[in-house]
């Protein structure tokens, strides 16, 4: 039997995954036709998706049999109530590569104090070594795909790090927490924090001013976990004060993020335009097509997206 693959994604996106898809469809020996424009929705079996596409009412796709997200963030599709087949995220090696790169490159930038070392070009002789990594202790919330990866990442570089995640981990050469009292301790611990939760009810605004408050003087942020983790009134006033002492932030409630924004003038925040990583269509069109042949062999799909929780 031959499938109909819709890719609901934009036009680049298109061309960039058309071969690799095409390679392992070929590969694992299913026939399918695919692309961006397919006969009916009622003849689609699946959808390769971005939650940025058209297409929104899920109800014209009766034989569909699950859609595959092309990003690892599912807040904007998770609760579409037409969607009502099941739902995998984008676990992708490419997409977490490059996560761990941009965190341990951000980590690296302010345990060294490299935005020092670049604005002090006035001749100053300002001998100040830096502690070592194993006296800088990082903490990572969240430890899914790419907050474990970059935990572990941190770990073998010699940082103390610390999760937390909403259930008990283990993660090796990690001091893993969870639950409230557990955030309280990972929070305290942090000269390093980074945020890598989904955004779902319960982590919205997860950078409170409580919370804040139980920071370590002078921690540096990053963020490129999703904008609304932070309340940024309260994080803008913990800059001013300057008990933070620095923030990397990735993404934003609104991207781009607005000219007039008080982040980007900011003299304690470095704005990245939501480039941390990305899925890699090489890498991921390999895991779309694995669900898909799980699929068609009966088997559950992998990374499926628990609908309650949101993430
Ligand atoms: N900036 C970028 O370029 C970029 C790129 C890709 C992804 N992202 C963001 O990164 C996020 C994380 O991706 P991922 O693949 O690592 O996700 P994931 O595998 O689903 O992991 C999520 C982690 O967050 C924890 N968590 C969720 N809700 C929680 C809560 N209420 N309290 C405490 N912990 C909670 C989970 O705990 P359990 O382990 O107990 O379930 C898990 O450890 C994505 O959702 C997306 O928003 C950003």
């Amino acid at each position: 039997m031959t499938l109909n693959i819709l890719f609901a994604a934009n036009e680049t996106g298109w061309a960039e995954y058309e071969p690799h898809l095409r390679h392992w469809l070929a590969e694992a020996g299913i026939e399918a036709q695919l692309g961006p424009d397919l006969g009916p929705p009622s003849e689609i079996d699946y959808i390769v998706y971005a939650p940025s596409s058209e297409v929104q009412d899920f109800r014209p796709y009766s034989r569909l049999k699950a859609v595959l997200n092309l990003w690892a963030g599912v807040e904007d599709v998770v609760g579409n109530p037409t969607l009502q087949v099941p739902l995998a995220r984008m676990v992708d090696n490419g997409l977490t590569e490059g996560m761990v790169e941009w965190v341990v490159g951000h980590v690296l930038r302010y345990h060294l104090d490299i935005d020092h070392a670049l604005a002090n070009q006035s001749g100053e002789w300002l001998p100040k070594v830096p502690p070592l990594a194993r006296n800088r202790p990082v903490t990572v919330l969240g430890l899914g795909a790419l907050g474990s990866a970059c935990a572990k990442a941190l770990a073998a570089l010699n940082f103390p790090v610390t999760g937390w995640s909403r259930s008990a981990k283990s993660v090796a050469g990690v001091s893993c927490l969870s639950g409230p009292e557990g955030l309280e301790q990972a929070l305290a611990r942090a000269q390093i924090l980074v945020l890598l939760l989904p955004l779902t009810p319960g982590t919205e605004n997860m950078l409170n001013a409580p919370h804040i408050d139980q920071l370590p003087e002078g921690c540096c942020i990053l963020n490129p976990g999703r904008g609304p983790l932070i309340d940024d009134t309260a994080l803008l006033e913990a800059l001013d004060s300057g008990h933070v002492g620095h923030a990397t932030l990735d993404v934003f409630r609104t991207e781009p993020l607005p000219a007039e924004h008080p982040y980007w003038s900011h003299p304690r925040v470095t704005v990245t335009p939501h480039i941390a990583s990305a899925t890699r269509a090489e890498t991921a069109s390999k895991v779309i097509v694995d669900n898909i042949r799980r699929g068609e062999q009966g088997k559950p799909f992998l990374h499926v997206v628990d609908r309650q929780r949101g993430y």
